[in-house]
């Protein structure tokens, strides 16, 4: 059992974000966001100009990518092959096509290592899909995050119009039901809480009271 890493695992637009970053604040551990690291290989892949590439090609993206997040005046930034992509991974189009790109084995094998690897630094909070139940099996506190889709939803669109996203309500909703539906009916490392993880429904619940769920949990069995 691994006591220094806690997994948060759940759909979009479920709070997994908000409150991975204050729970690593509060308990002074590093924060890992693995959706950035899928984004980020997608961001690649893109510029790269072989989105619609085959594993080869695909492959060789994932070999030779440098991604890295640090810690800058204006926050945690993250970094793909020298450049600062924190914003640009945010788009409805990367965000598509990280999905797409996650089904597959040459990317996942890839960023498994990645992320086993940043496992053994210290202790973090590893936020996804899979940390539960792929990446990190072993560890001790396991949290499963979810909320009521069309809340999701909501709380996604919001999000991209402060960011400045010219979109549509409804294009956020068809993008992330069809983003639920692929993340969790993929054959490999599908979206679903582990067996043992403690699951939270966020829907009619503050950060501050999921944070409190949360805390009460990992202090009752560390007792
Ligand atoms: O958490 P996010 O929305 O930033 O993730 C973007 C995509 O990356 C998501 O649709 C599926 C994929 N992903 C994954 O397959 N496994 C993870 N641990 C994290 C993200």
């Amino acid at each position: 059992m691994k006591d220094n890493l806690i997994t948060i695992d759940g759909p979009a637009g479920a709070g997994k974000t908000t409150v991975s970053r204050e729970l690593a604040r509060r308990l002074g551990y590093t924060y890992v966001d693995t959706g950035a690291l899928y984004r980020g290989v997608a961001w690649a892949v893109r510029t790269a100009g072989c989105a619609g590439g085959d594993d080869e090609r695909i492959g060789a993206v994932c070999r030779s990518v440098s991604m890295y997040f640090t810690d800058t005046p204006r926050g945690l930034r993250f970094f793909v092959n020298g450049e600062d992509v924190s914003d640009a991974i945010r788009t409805q189009e990367i965000t598509m096509l990280a999905s797409a790109l996650s089904a597959r084995a040459v990317v996942r094998d890839a960023l498994l290592g990645v992320q086993r690897r940043l496992g053994a630094e210290g202790n973090a909070i590893f936020e996804g899909r899979d940390m539960g139940t792929v990446v990190f099996p072993e560890a001790r506190f396991k949290f499963y995050l979810d909320a009521d889709p069309e809340i999701r939803v909501l709380r996604r669109y919001k999000e991209l119009l402060e960011k400045g996203e010219d979109i549509r309500l409804e294009t956020v909703r068809q993008n992330m039901q069809k983003r639920d539906q692929d993340d969790s009916s993929r054959a490999l490392a599908p979206l679903k809480p582990a067996p043992d993880a403690v699951r939270i429904d966020s829907t009619a619940m503050s950060l501050d009271q999921v944070i409190v769920v949360i805390l009460e949990h990992i202090s009752k069995r560390r007792k």
